[in-house]
């Protein structure tokens, strides 16, 4: 199976292909999104509220990343691994930046990196660019901005805001960007983004006509807990299974049903005797 790069995404929007995209965080899920036929696993900075236990995004580090994006590169044949830069370093300098990104991708094996925001990254887009490292961006809902924003709530719901975002967007795929996430905006304004630029977009709540979607592994599995966002579709309840595994598990233990005769090994009867002299 041919590799996924940046020319095959835009090939897919060409043709009306959706793109399917979703998190990993680990060898495992990684293995198991590329056998499903995801054409990108994205290693998230979701991955602190998900896997870490922080409460935002804010915490993760590129020394996080680094490491989730080890484990998910390990597993991947043909899947495009695009890995998040963390808070606030799309906003350093040009070469912190760089050496960031750089080493997402010679270290952590990824395709490229995701940084959100819009014209105040446009210069770094560009540079990174300049220097063979793809990038995807994201704009609307921006989770590591969430306490300038003041919560995690829907983007572009005016006239005027719904108008910049588009401004930006274009800027976005003028400054190089490859492919564009949209986060938590209408419906409307992810088709009209979609609609005017020539690299592809990926909604997660951006309603239906972007050229891609993505969710988060741990939603789309109903790993972590009840409750969801109402975008997120659930596909299989496997946090219940997996609490009914270990439950049963910790029960047979305590009540002696396991390990059973099956899952033990034997000395011979002579050395057995021996054994107790
Ligand atoms: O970190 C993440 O999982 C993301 C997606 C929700 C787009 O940025
Ligand atoms: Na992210």
């Amino acid at each position: 199976p041919k590799k996924v790069t940046t020319r095959a995404l835009v090939k897919m929007k060409r043709e009306k292909e959706p793109i399917a995209m979703i998190t990993a965080y680990d060898y495992p899920s990684a293995k198991l999104a590329e056998q499903a036929g995801a054409d990108v696993i994205l290693v998230g900075d979701s991955l602190g509220m998900v896997v870490l236990g922080y409460d935002s995004t804010i915490p993760v580090t590129l020394a996080d990343m680094l490491h989730h994006t080890k484990a998910v590169t390990r597993a991947t044949k043909r899947t495009m691994v695009i890995a998040d830069l963390p808070f606030a370093l799309a906003h350093l300098s040009k070469d912190e930046v760089i050496k960031a990104a750089a080493k997402l991708m010679q270290e952590g094996g990824a395709y490229g990196v995701k940084m959100e925001g819009g014209s105040e990254i446009l210069v770094n887009v560009r540079a990174l660019t300049a220097a063979g490292i793809p990038v995807m961006g994201h704009l609307g809902l921006t989770p590591q901005t969430v306490n300038q924003l003041g919560g995690y709530v829907i983007q572009g719901k005016t006239l005027q805001a719904a108008g910049q975002l588009v401004e930006e967007a274009k800027r976005l795929e003028e400054a190089g960007a490859f492919a564009l996430v949209l986060e938590c905006v209408p419906e409307e304004l992810g088709q009209c983004i979609t609609e005017q630029l020539s690299i592809p977009t990926i909604g997660i709540g951006a309603g239906r006509y972007c050229d891609g979607q993505v969710l988060v592994w741990h939603d789309v599995l109903a790993m972590s807990g009840d409750w969801h966002p109402s975008f997120v579709k659930v596909y299989q309840q496997t946090g219940q299974l997996m609490l009914k595994g270990v439950s049963d598990y910790v029960h047979e233990v305590k009540t002696r049903r396991f390990p059973e005769e099956k899952h033990a090994t034997h000395l011979g009867a002579e050395l057995a005797g021996q054994l107790y002299g």
